[in-house]
């Protein structure tokens, strides 16, 4: 048996444990797996590189991925998703292991029902926004991170008598800034999926501040959409899936605190620090348990499915199932969070 892998859409912390564990359980099972290079780009060129289980038995700890990642949409030019099919064929390869997003997964489930492609998925996104499973890997490294850089900016903001507005990726969903608010006792957390309320923010701030609280820490998440003017994008460009390119709430939250308010105010933006650097140990082990089910998968031939997290089990859905809706954040994480967004005499 010959199993391709390849990882496509934006890096994420843990991908190179799965990508280990696959490459081990295949190998445990007899079989051999190559590496397609920069995801789906790789499948469309016939570009590939061996994986062979003892050279990737230590790249467990390694950020990012060592296969490459790319946006390639192979649906968005009409000869390349039969290019993938020449490809699979030219390399006499007998399943494909496709580890990404939605949109990655998006592609695997249109091969799969158009050409048989003998495919099986595995979730991966810091944004944990993936239906059909618990948590992704990468989530977990990313909230530690943003948590990390928090605290970080707590002293500063605390010794300068600042706010500091701190903005999280996450792009429609409010996973990473929810956890992260709550991880570091944030004043205010603003996230997609519920309206931001300006007023109520700079209350909150305005009181603390009265009561002694001499600085602010606000989390916004990218895909927050301001009151009238909406989300806020970087450009109009859209990459191949037909996604914006999001940023810029931060800044806009920043500048508005500062002139309701009159309190200095600071915004940083996280970008990609969030996605780099080593895994946390919860992503290498989930990233490692993922990537063996997906293995077990293939040696069983059960395709067209993907693996994921139901509580403490690894389990698979069709992928037809788990592809295609958004998972937002489950919103009783920010009633809970809400407890604290008010100041102390408000009761
Ligand atoms: O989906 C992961 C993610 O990091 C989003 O949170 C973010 O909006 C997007 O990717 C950024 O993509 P890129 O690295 O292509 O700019």
């Amino acid at each position: 048996m010959r199993v391709a892998l390849l990882t496509g859409g934006g890096d994420c912390p843990g991908l190179n444990a799965v990508i280990r564990a696959v490459v081990r359980t295949i190998h445990n099972g007899g079989g051999e797996c190559i590496g397609l290079l920069e995801g789906w780009r790789g499948a469309i060129e016939g570009n590939f590189m061996p994986l062979k289980a003892q050279e990737t038995d230590e790249i467990i700890a390694r950020g990012g991925t060592i296969l490459g990642s790319s946006r390639t949409n192979p649906y968005k030019r009409v000869e390349d998703a039969q290019r993938v099919m020449d490809t699979f064929k030219r390399l006499d390869l007998s399943a494909l292991v496709a580890i990404g997003g939605d949109d990655t997964l998006g592609v695997a489930n249109k091969l799969y029902n158009q050409f048989k492609l003998p495919v099986v998925g595995v979730p991966k996104t810091i944004d944990n926004d993936l239906s059909c499973t618990d948590f992704t890997f990468g989530f977990d490294t990313s909230i530690n991170i943003v948590m990390e850089a928090v605290d970080r900016l707590r002293t500063t903001a605390e010794s300068h008598r600042r706010v500091m507005v701190i903005e999280t990726m996450g792009r429609n969903a409010g996973w990473i800034a929810c956890f992260s608010g709550i991880a570091t006792a944030a004043d205010f957390t603003l996230i997609p999926e519920i309206e931001v309320d300006l007023d109520r923010m700079c209350d909150v701030l305005s009181q603390r501040r009265a009561k002694g609280k001499l600085y602010g820490l606000i989390i916004v998440s990218e895909g927050a959409k301001l009151p009238q003017q909406g989300k806020v994008t970087q450009s109009h460009e859209v990459d191949e899936f037909g996604h914006e390119k999001l940023g810029g709430v931060g800044q806009t939250i920043a500048d508005i605190i500062e002139n309701r308010t009159g309190i200095e105010t600071r915004c940083v933006t996280l970008g990609h620090l969030q996605r780099g650097g080593p895994p946390s140990a919860y992503d290498r082990v989930l990233g490692t348990r993922l990537g063996i089910h997906a293995a077990r998968l293939v040696l069983n031939r059960e395709y067209g499915k993907m693996v994921a997290l139901r509580g403490m089990q690894i389990v698979s859905f069709a992928l037809a199932e788990a592809v295609g809706t958004l998972r937002t954040l489950d919103l009783e994480f920010m009633r809970e969070a809400d407890e604290f967004f008010r100041s102390w005499d408000t009761a």
